[in-house]
């Protein structure tokens, strides 16, 4: 791997992969491609902005032709361009299916036409709908998406086994659980409660907080993906989980406690539509290539805090801008109605 295109390296996980990428591989360039939407942010990679071996190109997956031109001399290809939050897909899904769906087909087609020999896709666990630990999905396990997100993220997976079967293309399927980490857009519940805790402002829980995540701390997983394009079968999926649940009302609990904040910030909003309770997924696939997470529930939520507490610069810009309009369309009426914490 000489020169990789990475398509939404702006976002959360991207940026956190394109810092590991050049930190840790020397001879590797990085092309950058990324519509710069609401939840991409040059803030992500500023500290190597100026580095040699990094190109942005403003660009749209939805643009068929410019994916392919940035794509041309690359050997490698990551896409982690993506509409990325349930709750957005909900009110309106239609740059879901542009990006996630199109943008998705059109970073495969280029990746054929190039005769480019390595395609990671970052999918999700979401694809399999809801699951717990005593039945957890695997790599060939049917999809059963609840959310438009998940829907279109599934649309994308299986367009990637459509490559792979009838391209031959060497296209590798990543599926993370909910990643938590530096530089994800505090729409996503733990940044979210996190800078709400900071601020002091109440902390939204849809229903009762007995959904369960897993907390997937985001070097972990950019290691796993990491090792999914340089060791990954081609055709393939893998699952990558930390084993790291908990349920909401736990997680929001565990960050106040960080903080030093009180258990009276937690208010009790109506739930999201069709909130997926739990996603449970085998990832055996992953560790038998050698990966395991180094940070466990606690050490992750800790190490997240800290950055959000350390880096109020980052978010105190994001909070102002775009998010105002969405938090009031998504919570204003919600938390008018809350119930408090009594516990
Ligand atoms: N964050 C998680 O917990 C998680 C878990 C499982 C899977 N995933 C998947 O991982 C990937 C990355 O997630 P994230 O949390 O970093 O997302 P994010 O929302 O933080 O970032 C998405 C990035 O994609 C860019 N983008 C969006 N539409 C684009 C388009 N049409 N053309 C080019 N760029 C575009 C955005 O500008 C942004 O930089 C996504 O595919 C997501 O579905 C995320």
């Amino acid at each position: 791997m000489r020169r990789l295109f990475v398509a939404g390296g702006a976002g959360f996980i991207g940026s956190n992969f394109i810092r590991q990428v050049l930190a840790g591989r020397s001879g590797v360039e990085v092309v950058n491609f990324d519509a710069l939407t609401y939840a991409g942010n040059p803030d992500n990679l500023r500290e190597i902005a100026g580095d040699g071996r990094y190109a942005f190109v403003h660009g749209n997956v939805a643009d068929a032709a410019a994916v392919a031109e940035a794509m041309r001399g690359c050997d490698a290809v990551v896409n982690f361009a993506a509409e990325s939050h349930v709750d957005r897909s909900i009110h309106d899904a239609s740059d879901f299916i542009e990006t996630n769906v199109r943008g998705a087909y059109n970073v495969l087609a280029a990746a054929r036409d190039l005769g480019i020999g390595r395609v990671l896709h970052i999918s999700t666990d979401e694809v399999y709908g809801p699951a717990d630990r005593e039945h957890p999905r695997r790599e060939g396990d049917a999809f059963a998406p609840r959310s438009p997100y998940a829907a279109s993220k599934a649309a994308g997976d299986m367009m990637c086994h459509a490559f792979a079967e009838t391209h031959g293309l060497a296209v590798i399927v990543a599926r993370p659980a909910n990643n938590v980490g530096p530089y994800q857009y505090p729409e996503k519940a733990v940044p979210l409660f996190v800078t709400n805790a900071l601020d002091g402002q109440p902390l939204p829980v849809y229903g009762e907080g007995l959904q369960e995540r897993d907390r997937l701390y985001v070097d972990d997983c950019v290691r796993a993906l990491l090792l999914l394009l340089e060791r990954g079968e081609p055709g393939e999926a893998y699952n990558i989980q930390a084993d790291n649940h908990r349920p909401n009302i736990d997680v929001a609990r565990a960050i106040l406690d960080l903080l030093d904040k009180p258990y009276a910030l937690i208010q009790f909003v109506d739930d999201r539509e069709g909130h997926d309770p739990c996603y449970w997924m085998d990832s055996s696939k992953v560790r038998a290539l050698g990966w395991q997470p180094d940070l466990g529930f606690e050490a992750a939520i800790e190490r997240t805090v800290r950055w959000y507490r350390d880096n109020r610069w980052w978010w105190e810009k994001i909070k102002s801008g775009e998010f105002r309009a969405y938090y009031e369309r998504q919570y204003g009426r919600r938390l008018a109605t809350a119930r408090p914490y009594a516990g």
